[in-house]
C-alpha cells in the first residue's frame, strides 16, 4: 500500500486540549451503580461499599470528570430521596428504566467515589418532573457553607465542607419524546432559564450545560432546538450538550469506521449554531460544546427493568471495530479542541461500558483501551493534521483516508494518535512535523485484535483485544516511519529536537 503521511506544523495550533474531554458518565440504570461501582456485598467492596477492582481498572483509564445521576434517570430523580441515613431513604418505582431504586447510593456517596477516583463531579438536575427550585436547592446542598437549611442538611449528613460542584446539566435529552417531562424547545428554554437563574443566584461560580439536540437524525428539530434554546438562555448557557450513539447494524466495517466524518460534522454544526447565536446577540460570550453522552450502542436494546432492582440492561459486548470507533471519537474531540471542552463516554461499568462485572469477576472490554492509550498523552495543544494517503469512499459518510489521526504537542513531547481503518492492509505511516525535527521515540503502543473486527474479550478469553508495544518505529532525519497493522489504533510519543 502507498504510504500515508501525517503532516503538522507547531504553529498551526487548534487549542489546548481540555482534560475534561476524557470524562465518563454514571447513571442509575441496570447494573451500573448497584453491582457496578457500589456493591457492599461484593468480595472486593471497600469500607464504603465501592468495588475496589472496578475502581482500580477505572484508574487506568484516568477519567477526569464524571456525569451523574443520568441520563434519562435524572428526569424523574428527586435528589432528596438519596441523602440522609440510608435506612430512611425511600425505595421508589423508577420510570425511565422501569426499575426499583432503593436510593442507597446518592449525592454523598457519589462525591465520596469522585474523591477516591479524582474525578470532577458533574450533576444533572431534574428538569423533567422536578422544579427549578428543586435544582436550586441541590446547588445549595452541595455548594454553600453551613448556615442555611440545605447546606445544614449536608452538615447533618456528615459533610461540613461544601462540595463546590462546578458543572451542572440543565436536564437531559429534553427534546426526546421518551424523556419524562419532555416539552418543545420553547418550553424547555423557559424551564432551563428559570432553573439557571436560581442556580447561579445560589452560586455564581457554577457552569451550566443546556440540553442540545440528542440525535442528529431522529428529529427534524435538529439544530432548530439548539438555536431556540441558546437564543433564549443567552449568557446562562456556558455549554450546550451533544449526544451520539453509533453502530454497525449493516455489518459494513469500512462504512462503520468512516463514521468519524459524521462525528466531525456534528461537532462543527453545533459549533456553528453557537457562533450564530453569539453573533446574533452581539455577545462576547461563546457557548462551548459538551459532548456529554457518546459511545457505540446498537446491539443490546434491553431497556425494560420490569420492576426489578438492578436488572441487567443494555449490557453491550464490544469488539475490535467498536474500539476503533471509540478511538475515532477521542481523535475527533482533540481535532476540535477549540470548541469541545467536555465529553463523557456513556457509560463506565456494565451498561454500554468498557468494564463488565459478573459476581466478583471483572472483564475489560475492547473499548477500555483507547482511554488508557490517551491517558498520559493528553496534556498539551492540539495541532492541525493533514493526512495524505490512500482512502476509500464509504457507503454513508463520504470519502475517508485509511488513517484517522490527531496530534498533541506538549513542549518537547509530540503525541500522535492514528487509526488504520483498512480491513486487510498494513499502512506504511510517516509522521512529519514541518518546522521541527522529531528526535527520538519515547514510547508507542498499538491496539489490535489480530485483524478480526469482531474479536471481543469474554470472561473465558479476556485478552483477545488489547494493547501491546508498537515495534519497528524508525526515527531518522527528523521524521518517523512505522507500520500500522490492519484494523489497529496506535498512540505514540516522541521527543522533539531542542529549539
Ligand atoms: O446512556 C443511556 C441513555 O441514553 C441515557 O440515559 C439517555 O440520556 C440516552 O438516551
Amino acid at each position: 500500500m502507498r504510504p500515508t503521511t501525517v503532516y503538522a506544523h507547531t504553529r498551526f495550533q487548534i487549542a489546548p486540549v481540555d482534560p475534561r474531554i476524557f470524562g465518563g458518565f454514571l447513571e442509575h440504570i441496570g447494573r451500573a451503580v448497584y453491582e457496578g461501582v457500589y456493591d457492599p456485598d461484593c468480595g472486593h467492596a471497600d469500607e464504603d461499599g465501592f468495588r475496589t477492582d472496578v475502581m482500580e481498572a477505572m484508574k487506568r483509564q484516568s477519567m477526569t470528570v464524571m456525569r451523574y445521576p443520568g441520563g434519562n434517570f435524572a428526569s424523574g430523580y428527586h435528589w432528596m430521596d438519596g441523602v440522609g441515613p440510608q435506612t430512611l431513604r425511600p425505595t421508589v418505582r423508577e420510570l425511565a428504566w422501569q426499575s426499583v431504586e432503593p436510593n442507597a447510593f446518592g449525592t454523598d456517596e457519589f462525591i465520596r467515589l469522585c474523591r477516591k477516583m479524582d474525578w470532577q463531579p458533574m450533576l444533572t438536575v431534574n428538569l423533567g418532573t422536578g422544579s427549578p427550585e428543586e435544582a436550586r436547592n441541590w446547588v445549595e446542598y452541595c455548594n454553600c457553607p453551613a448556615g442555611t437549611s440545605f447546606a445544614d442538611m449536608r452538615m447533618g449528613n456528615g459533610e461540613e465542607m461544601p462540595y463546590d460542584i462546578v458543572l451542572w446539566c440543565l436536564g437531559n435529552e429534553m427534546d426526546g419524546h421518551w424523556q419524562l417531562g419532555h416539552v418543545p424547545a420553547d418550553q424547555y428554554a423557559i424551564r432551563a432559564q428559570q432553573a439557571a437563574k436560581m442556580m447561579k443566584d445560589v452560586d455564581r461560580r457554577i457552569e451550566l450545560v443546556a440540553c442540545g439536540s440528542c440525535s442528529v437524525d431522529m428529529f427534524d428539530t435538529y439544530m432548530e432546538w439548539d438555536r431556540q434554546v441558546l437564543d433564549y438562555l443567552g449568557d446562562y448557557a456556558d455549554y450546550i450538550s451533544l449526544h451520539r450513539y453509533v453502530g454497525n447494524p449493516e455489518d459494513d466495517t469500512p462504512d462503520y469506521l468512516a463514521v468519524t466524518n459524521s462525528i466531525d460534522q456534528q461537532i462543527e454544526e453545533m459549533d456553528a449554531v453557537c457562533r450564530f447565536i453569539q453573533a446574533k446577540r452581539r455577545s462576547p460570550k461563546r457557548t462551548y460544546l459538551c459532548f456529554d453522552e457518546w459511545n457505540v450502542w446498537y446491539k443490546n436494546h434491553e431497556t425494560d427493568g420490569e420492576g426489578k432492582f438492578a436488572p441487567p440492561l443494555v449490557e453491550e459486548v464490544y469488539n475490535l471495530e467498536d474500539a476503533l470507533v471509540v478511538a475515532g471519537f477521542l481523535n475527533s474531540f482533540v481535532r476540535h479542541a477549540d470548541s469541545v471542552r467536555i465529553a463523557n463516554i456513556a457509560q463506565i461499568v456494565n451498561v454500554i461500558a468498557p468494564l463488565m462485572t459478573r459476581g466478583d469477576e471483572l472483564l475489560v472490554q475492547s473499548i477500555f483501551y483507547p482511554f488508557t492509550m490517551y491517558a498520559g498523552r493528553r496534556e498539551g495543544t492540539a495541532l492541525r493534521t493533514f493526512v495524505d494517503g490512500t482512502g476509500y469512499k464509504s457507503e454513508s459518510y463520504g470519502r475517508v483516508n485509511h488513517v484517522d489521526a490527531a496530534m498533541i504537542q506538549d513542549d518537547r513531547k509530540l503525541h500522535v494518535f492514528a487509526t488504520n481503518r483498512s480491513t486487510d492492509a498494513a499502512v506504511p505511516l510517516r509522521i512529519v512535523l514541518e518546522d521541527r525535527p522529531i528526535e527520538s521515540l519515547v514510547c508507542a503502543e498499538i491496539l489490535t485484535g489480530g485483524g478480526d473486527p469482531k474479536a471481543a474479550n469474554t470472561f473465558e478469553r479476556p485478552d483477545l483485544v488489547g494493547k501491546k508495544p508498537l515495534q519497528e518505529i524508525k526515527v531518522a532525519g527528523g521524521r518517523v516511519q512505522c507500520f500500522l497493522p490492519p484494523l489497529s489504533f496506535a498512540a505514540m510519543t516522541f521527543e522533539l529536537e531542542k529549539w
